[in-house]
């Protein structure tokens, strides 16, 4: 079977008006950050409700320019969920920063308050300047990161209380959560609208997807301002509509703007987002219905809150085959499947990097060796869902 003919886990849904935009651009003669940028930037603050936001280069640029903001250096550390892509918590080592990674909730697969805390207590003690001293390694207790994975929102006010406990500032990996909502004691809010920080990608497989691509909401105007120049080089002001060569850099920064052409892809992929949301969810209510009574736990669950950026299930012991034998007779049968995520202790540069073993994740462990993903996008046709579900049928049935 050629890879032409595999059913892809995932694909962006673009279309003739995602070209058109692209086109324009082209055609307009100016490529790099602009108009298009600047006006995703202003209707993305009007989807999420967020008060500040900068279109960047990737998600993983966004995490890295809230290190800068919260000035995360060699001798901080920060708290990572054990199961996230490698960027959550490599995005904190460019500063210098120690990624701490702690176990997940073994049913939601998310960051847990009281996991966490019972992290802290073990592991930290408090100086007399009432900061949280990791004692291994001596660094301070800074941040902890909330990925919202699979679109699914971490439990805000439990993590908020603990930060508040702690002192830590609370950072949102909000790379599958666009758009995902959260309800607390104080009512409901889009991710990203009360976030301090939060950074969501538009990488190639994201609900919005524009190739590569980030966004980054923020509260704090004045550290926008400065995150505004750090993207670009450090360099105040925009290039766009300079009229003169003059400019001043205020501090060092990078190159983590983003361009016009991807910018007008998102904002078309933005106005359609609700619509390709639609499919996600109805597909995922198709899996669910089909996959009842096979020996799977559904961690996607599909919720009206929720992104739905993936479709993970687990499977259950009681199953004839192991996660790696089904994966396998999926692909066989032409259907990929992803695994969301390896844990990171799991990887040699952290295994040897961080001294991490394995017995200090045993949720995370339990869910890694039982977990996978099924393919869901908005162009994935209902008969196709029923498809694979009848395979898995005949598979695990
Ligand atoms: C949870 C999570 N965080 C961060 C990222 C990094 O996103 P980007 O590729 O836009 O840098 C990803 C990308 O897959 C992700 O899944």
């Amino acid at each position: 079977m050629n890879k032409k003919e595999r059913l892809p886990y995932a694909l962006p849904d673009l279309g003739d008006e995602e070209i058109k935009a692209a086109s324009r651009v082209i055609r307009s003669g100016w490529l790099t950050s602009g108009p298009e940028t600047s006006a995703f930037e202003e209707e993305f603050k009007h989807f999420t409700g967020a008060p500040q936001a900068l279109a960047v280069n990737s998600c993983t640029s966004a995490l890295h320019l809230i290190s800068r903001a919260l000035m995360l250096g060699p001798r901080d550390a920060v708290i990572v969920p054990a199961i996230t892509f490698i960027a959550t918590a490599e995005a904190f080592t460019y500063e210098g920063a120690l990624p701490l990674l702690v176990d997940v909730h073994r049913q939601t697969m998310l960051l847990d308050p009281s996991l966490t805390e019972g992290f802290i207590e073990n592991t930290c003690k408090k100086n007399k300047n009432g900061e949280w001293i990791h004692r291994a390694s001596g660094r301070r207790l800074r941040a902890l990161v909330a990925v919202h994975l699979g679109g699914r929102a971490c439990d805000l006010d439990g993590l908020r209380d603990l930060c508040r406990e702690y002192r830590l500032k609370l950072i949102e990996d909000a790379a599958h959560a666009l758009p995902a909502h959260y309800t607390g004691r104080h009512g409901q809010e889009m991710i990203g609208s009360k976030s301090e920080f939060a950074a969501f990608s538009f990488y190639a497989t994201k609900n919005l997807a524009t190739g590569e691509g980030g966004m980054l909401t923020l509260r704090d105007a004045g550290a926008a301002d400065r995150l505004r120049r750090l993207r670009l080089h450090g360099i105040l002001g925009q290039t766009y509509g300079r009229a003169r060569w003059r400019y001043d850099v205020l501090e060092f920064g990078y190159k983590y703007n983003m361009c016009d052409i991807l910018a007008a892809i998102g904002r078309v992929q933005l106005r359609r987002l609700p619509a390709m949301q639609k499919k996600r969810h109805r597909l995922a209510g198709e899996y669910v219905r089909m996959l009842q009574g096979l020996p799977l736990r559904i961690i996607d669950e599909p919720t009206p809150e929720g992104a739905q950026h993936l479709f993970t299930v687990e499977l259950l012991d009681s199953a004839k085959l192991h996660r790696d034998e089904l994966v396998e007779a999926l692909y066989t049968r032409g259907i990929a499947t992803s695994l969301h995520f390896i844990p990171l202790y799991r990887f040699t540069h952290f295994r040897k990097t961080y001294k991490y073993r394995m017995a200090d994740f045993p949720h995370a462990e339990a869910l890694f060796k039982r977990i996978l993903s099924l393919p869901l996008y908005p162009t994935l046709p209902p008969a196709t869902v029923k498809k694979i579900c009848g395979v898995l049928g005949d598979l695990l049935g």
